[in-house]
């Protein structure tokens, strides 16, 4: 077993891991974190992303010893986070999820894609969502709701200025 020390959505939290454990066994199994979906577990569907230092991370190709020092988020974490409460908003008003297994990746990674881009279109936002999977919806409410959240982050930012 190795010691880590993470900061796990803003609380700092020691445990002792196996080194081959991933980081998304490591927040569903041992920190009881399971908005955080384990789908593919070999890095192709994007289910488990988390974000690893401010960055979108699939949590199935990360080792939770990699994550020693470092700072996790996940969804549970982000409950209060305002551009998370403007996607889960435009996330139910567009109808952007069926069953639902996808979606806590998606929102992650949705968050990820304006934090980098101002106001992204759908092609944009189709592109960046290359690596996410979707079985359900034809991805096109979620791009519609992703699109629409970007539209409203760049209000909300216009009307503070
Ligand atoms: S479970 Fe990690 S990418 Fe599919
Ligand atoms: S809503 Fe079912 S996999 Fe995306």
């Amino acid at each position: 077993m190795t010691a880590v020390t993470i900061e796990l959505n803003g609380v700092k939290i020691a445990d002792d891991v196996e080194p081959r454990q991933s980081l998304g066994d490591f927040l569903r199994d041992r920190c009881g974190l399971t908005a955080t979906h384990l789908g593919c577990e070999h890095g192709a569907c994007g289910a488990c992303t988390v974000v690893l230092d401010g960055k979108a991370t699939r949590s199935c190709l990360s080792l939770a010893v990699m994550c020693d020092g470092r700072a996790v988020q996940t969804l549970e974490g982000l409950r209060t986070d305002a551009m998370m409460e403007r996607l889960r908003r435009h996330f139910h008003e567009s109808h952007a999820l069926q069953c639902g297994f996808c979606t806590p990746g998606m929102l992650i990674m949705a968050r990820d894609i304006l934090r980098r881009h101002s106001r992204p279109d759908a092609a944009t936002v189709r592109h960046e969502l290359s690596g996410q999977i979707c079985r359900c919806t034809g991805y096109a409410n979620i791009v519609k709701a992703i699109v629409a959240a970007g539209q409203e982050t760049a209000q909300v930012a216009a009307s503070e200025e």
